[in-house]
């Protein structure tokens, strides 16, 4: 028999199993169901009005244990899964909510080793889903308008997967001119833009995606999700074009009392998604039309102006974020990078401590 080289761990696996390592991030939450996120320091102490856990005594240990600090207040300790992670990570803009996050990698049918292109990267916080999607074997090119946010992403993705992802590529720069510059014609699987204004994209999209690719957008308002698909419709080059927005309501489950929560996320965003048509085809005329109801242009041009100067975060209800709180973000992303970066060193390529 011949003796099979073993495949290494795929990027990120060590970070998500075994001992738990200094620099790795941990949840801690009390009996109160307060929760704090820490990086794992050798010395390192986490201070409470209740007391101080020492970072010492949960390093070499197992996740999922209940750990007490120095006056006996008990702790539980998980790593965070990637949803946690997003969420409490450093942010540069709005980060795509898990909800969606999911939703988008299943309505762009996001596949291992597919060549994805994705705008803006934000946070990043989408970029780890689509990354996990891919896989190794896949091509992520993610552009970014804000050098300052590309980079608070690069290090926040780089905490996340223990060590920068293979399949990553950030471009700085607008997506709808970057993208041409660096993609063949029709040679992109999937494209997944969340940005303000997706409807300038269209050109772009419809030369580097492959016949039959599929192009999704992520909008927050209904007004920019009425102007995106009436800007791919006219092009003419896509076809069904279909729009969706996901609620999650949690549930209480205590005993008898089983109900829906009080609160949830109600509102996060839109998605639209349309299938590439191969050049010069057109959409299927469907003999059952859709009945249009009379408007007038007049109507139109107050609902989604075509004046571009008019669309603007503020406008938009975006949450602006100052140079300054940027820097800050950034600061905090690359040191916990770093210190994940120093925690995948002490593995083997298979994700065992060495
Ligand atoms: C809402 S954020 C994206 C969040 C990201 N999906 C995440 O989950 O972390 C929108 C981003 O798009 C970027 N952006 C807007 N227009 C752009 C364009 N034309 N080209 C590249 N990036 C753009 C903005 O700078 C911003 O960072």
């Amino acid at each position: 028999m011949t003796e099979q080289t073993p495949t290494p761990a795929p990027t990120g696996v060590s970070a998500r199993r075994g001992p738990l390592r200094a620099g790795q991030r941990v949840q801690i939450k009390d009996a109160k169901g307060r929760l704090n996120t820490i990086t794992l320091i050798p010395g390192g102490q986490f201070h409470s009005y209740q007391g101080v856990l020492r970072h010492d005594d949960l390093i070499g240990g197992p996740e999922g244990v209940v750990v007490q600090n120095s006056s006996g207040h008990d702790y539980q300790v998980l790593r965070p899964l990637l949803n946690d992670f997003v969420l409490s990570m450093p942010r540069g803009a709005t980060v795509v909510y898990p909800k969606d996050a999911g939703q988008i990698v299943q309505q762009a049918d996001i596949f291992p080793g597919a060549v994805v292109v994705e705008a803006g990267v934000g946070s990043g916080a989408l970029s780890m889903s689509l990354l996990r999607a891919i896989g190794d074997a896949g091509r992520l090119h993610s552009y970014e308008r804000r050098e300052d946010f590309a980079e608070i992403a690069r290090a926040n993705v780089e905490s996340f997967f223990g060590a920068a992802h293979p399949a990553w590529s950030i471009h700085v720069g607008d997506a709808q001119e970057k993208m041409l510059q660096v993609h063949e014609p029709h040679s992109v699987d999937r494209v997944v833009l969340d940005m303000l204004a997706p409807w300038e994209c269209v050109d772009a999209v419809a030369t580097v995606l492959a016949p039959g690719g599929v192009w999704l957008t992520y909008v927050a308002t209904a007004t920019q999700l009425s102007r995106v698909a009436e800007a791919i419709r006219e092009s003419g080059k896509f076809t069904q074009i279909e729009a969706n927005e996901t609620l999650v309501r949690g549930w209480h489950l205590d005993g008898l009392a089983v109900r829906p929560d009080h609160r949830m996320v109600a509102h996060t965003g839109f998605l639209l998604t349309a299938r590439r048509l191969a050049s010069g085809q057109e959409a299927l005329r469907m003999k059952r039309r859709l009945k249009v109801s009379e408007f007038k242009d007049e109507d139109v041009e107050a609902w989604t102006p075509s004046d571009e100067s008019r669309w603007t975060p503020q406008a938009l209800g975006e949450r602006v974020v100052t140079d300054k709180k940027a820097r800050k973000n950034l600061k905090e992303a690359r040191l916990t990078a770093r210190r994940a970066a120093e925690a995948e060193q002490g593995v083997d390529a298979h994700g065992n401590p060495a």
